[in-house]
């Protein structure tokens, strides 16, 4: 394979890339020693200078960590809040939306989050709201044009999970935004999947609301999320609760923040964002171009050499592919072949309906296993899991 990434590099600079062969991007992914030096080093000088002494000094390093992170997806510095989670983000928005009323719709994609599909669906219940599924193509993806036909003055959001938790599929989130655009409706983007795997640019996407946790395939630190809130679309929204950070008191009046921080918790962990900001810098540095292709012909191997193994059956909808790689193995159950590849020091994630409901539901799949790949990850690590499957399936 050509190779514009010094993967070797890069692999050596990511300690975990040798305790075993990691293929659990999507569910987080190994941090660089750069990370792990910018967490550890603000943790030296809390404990040496005092927490909020050592936040004060690193606060001009979190801002550029903010004007980092809006730049990887073309947005700008006060469009973004640093979030706990990435479901806290999305629901932090969410809550912040007017009122819905009996009979108000929610049109969502068929792979939503599970995460994102609870918030609505509970206030849904509250409210007589409706959430309906917008049909999907052929191939299983998101129809754009399904969807225009379905927008009438009763949809109150269109929200769609760009790349699905449960499989290999890229959603046209754009094609969504141009219909919501045109409509004048609120767009939510679920892009936890994408953030460090393929470009992202909230313009292009037309989306008012995205959002991403940082420790999949950016290989941030867990406990990171970044919320992007489109600058007109920001007073639209009501955050449901204030700190002295969002919304402090001033000469009696609460002085609501006006850029997207109206999020964000006074208290963060710097160490954390600090890290998160290293992770963005790092991406950046390889180039977001260079990481798509190598990860796409990564798992478009794995893709290939999965479906050639008897017994196994490649689970990835639509046509454009992700990163992650999606598959059962006859009489196994995906927890089963997680715990085999484990054996064998091959990471993989197992997952059941309640990340995808939609989607599972439809597909009748209880469990799939999946497979997501890094540009850290090699060709021969592929030719690993590629034949420990082989192994299991071997013993269906
Ligand atoms: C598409 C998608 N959205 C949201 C999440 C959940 O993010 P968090 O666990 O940070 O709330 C995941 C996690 O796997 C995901 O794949």
């Amino acid at each position: 394979m050509s190779d514009a990434l010094d993967v070797e590099q890069l692999r050596s600079e990511t300690p975990g890339c040798s305790t075993g062969m990691h293929f659990n991007h999507s569910g987080a992914s190994l941090p660089s020693q750069s990370t792990l030096t910018a967490i550890w080093d603000y943790l030296r000088r809390e404990a040496a200078d005092g927490p909020m002494e050592a936040a004060h000094e690193a606060s001009a390093r979190l801002e550029e960590a903010r004007a980092d992170a809006a730049s990887l997806i073309g947005a700008r510095p006060s469009e973004i809040a640093f979030l706990g989670s990435g479901s806290t983000a999305w629901g932090a928005a969410f809550a912040a939306l007017p009122p819905l009323a009996a009979g108000d719709r929610i049109l969502v994609g068929r792979h939503e989050w599970g995460g994102n599909l609870a918030t609505m669906q509970a206030a849904a219940a509250r409210t007589g709201a409706r959430i309906e599924i917008i049909p999907g193509q052929e191939d299983g993806s998101i129809d754009a044009s399904a969807l225009a036909s379905m927008i009438d003055e009763r949809v109150r959001l269109v929200s769609l999970t760009w790349l699905p938790a449960n499989g290999g599929l890229i959603n046209d989130a754009a094609a969504v935004g141009r219909v919501t655009k045109a409509a004048g409706i609120p767009y939510f983007i679920d892009a936890g999947q994408a953030l460090g795997q393929i470009p992202i640019d909230v313009a292009a996407l037309g989306c008012d609301v995205l959002k991403a946790a940082g420790r999949k395939f950016l290989r941030g630190p867990r406990g990171t999320a970044i919320l992007y809130v489109r600058q007109e679309f920001l007073p639209r929204l009501t955050p449901r609760y204030l700190d002295v950070l969002s919304g402090p008191i001033v000469k009696g009046v609460v002085q609501i923040r006006s850029d997207a921080r109206r999020f964000e918790a006074g208290e963060i962990s710097p160490a954390l964002f600090l890290g998160l900001g290293a992770a963005i810098r790092q991406a950046r540095l390889v180039g977001i171009g260079a990481i798509r292709q190598r990860i796409g012909t990564l798992a478009n191997g794995l893709r290939d050499s999965l479906r050639s193994i008897p017994n196994v059956t490649v689970r990835d909808l639509g046509t454009e592919f992700s990163g992650i790689v999606s598959f059962t193995v006859k009489g196994f159950p995906a927890t089963e072949v997680r715990t085999a590849l484990a054996e064998r020091q091959i990471t993989i994630g197992a997952n059941g309906v309640p990340y995808t409901p939609l989607d599972m539901t439809v597909r009748g799949l209880d469990q799939i296993a999946r497979a997501s790949v890094s540009y850290v990850n090699t060709v021969s690590e592929v030719a690993h899991l590629s034949q420990a499957v082989a192994d299991i399936a071997r013993r269906a």
